[in-house]
């Protein structure tokens, strides 16, 4: 059986870490980015969305790669690295295994601890696939040399995280994904623009599990920079802005009230709100427009039956 490749490629300290949270506290408004809603309990709040009747992201995308897997394979093409952005416990990219028959896969997260575990479960069921977990944070960097086997690749970043983006930001990190596909091919999921209803329920359900989501950021960011932010005090707010055709998160005062951290605090007003994430929807022609204007070309989209999400595979 082969053994899963480590490599850290670069790893923000501690220090690092704190002076970017501390800076968007400062800012005005205050903002926490959202990659800091994944510690721990943050990801399994997110698993747990994506049980909802109401987060109808996840299920519809499975359900487009169901019905379509085997044309976007035969987009994609087989025997190649297959390069999963994000990957967490990598059972999403598992699943396309049987069509995409890679030669390799690579994970890609943050920090390879959050892949460690995942990888080796998967190289049991794949003893002879080159497995490789890589840890680098694909939203600044996206360096695959070495990593990965030499020729053309499948990127696949599934999900609709390219909505974490503003789509100036998306358009930057399409045309480094292009580069990391060596003239391969791109594999992406991407949220539609529907209904104001059917999305507000989506990041605003009633069991008030995004709402945790949301509120855990105050817990993580106790515990990176020490400082006193009680969940108590905040109310989950999200939002449909439909020109920007973006969903807004933010964490509301609900009093007058200072949280303070080691060497600094911040007052903030009833009702003063602190900005959490976006969540950006397409156009299905917005969309390829972006895809193209990174240098993407041959761009293919499946969708399901509803026309509410949308999977494109683009020819690098
Ligand atoms: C993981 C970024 C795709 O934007 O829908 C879910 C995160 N935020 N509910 C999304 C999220 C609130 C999710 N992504």
């Amino acid at each position: 059986m082969l053994v899963p490749v480590l490599v850290q490629r670069f790893l923000p300290d501690a220090a690092a870490v704190g002076d970017e949270v501390r800076h968007g506290l400062a800012s005005t408004p205050a903002r926490v980015a959202s990659k800091f809603f994944y510690d721990t309990l943050g990801s399994r709040l997110f698993d747990a969305i994506t049980a909802l009747d109401e987060y109808y992201l996840t299920r519809t995308e499975a359900a487009i790669f169901a019905a379509h897997g085997g044309a976007m394979a035969a987009a994609c093409g087989s025997g190649r690295p297959l390069i999963d952005l994000g990957a967490g416990d990598c059972a999403k990219a598992a699943s396309l295994f049987p069509l995409l028959r890679p030669a390799q896969y690579v994970a890609v997260d943050i920090s390879v601890d959050f892949l460690r575990d995942a990888l080796m479960a998967l190289q049991q069921r794949h003893p002879a696939l080159p497995m490789c977990a890589l840890g680098q944070d694909f939203s600044v960097t996206l360096d695959l040399a070495d990593a990965v086997m030499p020729g053309p690749r499948t990127v696949f970043y599934p999900g609709s995280s390219i909505g974490n983006f503003t789509p100036d930001e998306a358009l930057a990190f399409l045309g480094r994904a292009r580069a990391a596909c060596a003239g391969g091919t791109l594999l992406i999921g991407v949220d539609g623009v529907k209904d104001r209803a059917v999305l507000e329920a989506a990041y605003d359900d009633p069991l008030g599990v995004t709402a945790a989501f949301n509120l855990n950021l105050l817990r993580h960011v106790n515990a990176l920079i020490g400082s006193d932010f009680d969940p108590c005090a905040w109310q989950h707010v999200a939002f449909y802005d439909a020109p920007a055709s973006r969903i807004e998160m933010h964490l509301a005062s609900r009093t007058a009230q200072i949280v303070r951290w080691p060497g600094g605090e911040r007052s903030f007003a009833a009702g003063e709100r602190l900005h959490t994430e976006i969540s950006c929807k397409y156009r299905p022609g917005d969309f390829e427009a972006l895809l193209h204007d990174a240098g993407f070309r041959s761009v293919q989209r499946w969708t399901d039956a509803r026309g509410w999400f949308h999977v494109f595979a683009a020819r690098a």
